[in-house]
């Protein structure tokens, strides 16, 4: 039997999510991810197929999408869309979905796993033995236990965040105009504005999309407020903080230190100031991958179209 649907898959994808639609003998799959890097070749490609499935390397801009007339659907296996106009596709007609759950406790535990590593200097002290030198005096941490922790964004990740900073002994701050104040307190947290999350946390993490709204939520006004010696953590998207302004903090002592795993743009060039800073940690965009998370967005994101393509379903994850 002829394939009746042709899916582009341009981002690396878990094996066991390509095995989901290879299985379905109604759909070409065609993995070609050297397309995600040159946008003319993208456009020509994607008018030859009904669906794509992508991760965060494919930018689907307004030119790449434009016009296109067979395309039917986008799914972004993981949950930022940012790399999609969406405007443009729904003009278009285009579906886009996305898979949400897959990575949340993944990108939630990278987060814990940054908090403890900033607090207990875990990467310079890695390489200072490394290079053959005993300096336990100069990697002296601070505890996670007994601090106050600001969550901006109680969506999933958030949420999970919250679970385990809890675990830690941590009182959580959030702030979430989505989530109602009854059920933060339930889970834990004190809904706080974020004018008063600044001057009161000795830690601060990010879970929001990054909107035009939320683009450099955290700037030079948002640094002068907060308390001497914050710590903060990023593993949502890049342009939630103001690198600029997170790099004149860092230097005047304002915040102790960060670790950031995401960045604008991604990859960052190879001499960004804010890599190369002694009191950042950083990680290559890492929140979605473990094995597990990477499997689950996948098959997740072949089911989507499957249901789509095939069955003329629209299922948001
Ligand atoms: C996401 O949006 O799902 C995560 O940032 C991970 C990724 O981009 O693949």
């Amino acid at each position: 039997m002829a394939a009746t649907y042709r899916v582009l898959v341009t981002d690396k994808l878990a094996s066991e999510g390509l095995e989901v639609l290879k299985a379905d003998p109604r759909f070409e799959v065609v993995v070609d991810s050297k397309l995600a890097g040159d946008p003319q070749a993208l456009r020509t490609a994607l008018g030859e197929a009904d669906g794509v499935v992508i991760r965060s390397g494919t930018m689907l801009t307004p030119e790449v999408l434009r016009g296109q007339t067979r395309l039917k659907a986008i799914v972004r296996a993981g949950v930022g869309v940012d790399n999609i106009d969406v405007t443009t596709a729904t003009r278009q007609g285009i579906v886009v979905m996305n898979t949400p759950g897959g990575n949340t406790l993944s990108t939630a535990e990278h987060t814990l796993a940054l908090l403890l590593a900033l607090s207990r200097n875990i990467a310079p002290a890695c390489a200072s033995l490394k290079a053959g030198r005993w300096d336990r005096s100069k990697y002296t941490g601070s505890q996670l236990a007994g601090k106050t922790l600001g969550i901006i964004g109680l969506g999933r990740v958030g949420q999970a965040v919250a679970q385990r900073a809890i675990g830690f002994g941590m009182k959580v701050l959030g702030h979430d105009p989505f989530l109602s104040p009854d059920r933060a307190r339930e889970l834990g947290i004190e809904p706080t504005p974020l004018a008063e999350m600044w001057c009161r946390c000795d830690y601060l993490t990010l879970h929001v999309p990054l909107t035009e709204e939320t683009r450099h939520l955290i700037g030079p006004a948002q640094f002068a407020a907060m308390k001497p010696g914050v710590r903060i953590v990023n593993c949502a998207r890049g342009g939630l903080i103001d690198e600029p302004a997170l790099i004149a903090a860092l230097d005047a002592g304002k915040v102790a230190g960060a670790a950031i795993d995401v960045f604008e743009p991604e990859p960052p060039p190879a001499d960004d100031p804010l890599v190369r800073h002694p009191k950042v940690l950083v990680t290559p965009h890492l929140g979605a991958s473990t094995e597990e998370a990477q499997i689950s967005v996948a098959v997740e994101a072949a089911r989507l179209l499957i249901d789509f393509l095939g069955e003329g379903r629209v299922r948001f994850a």
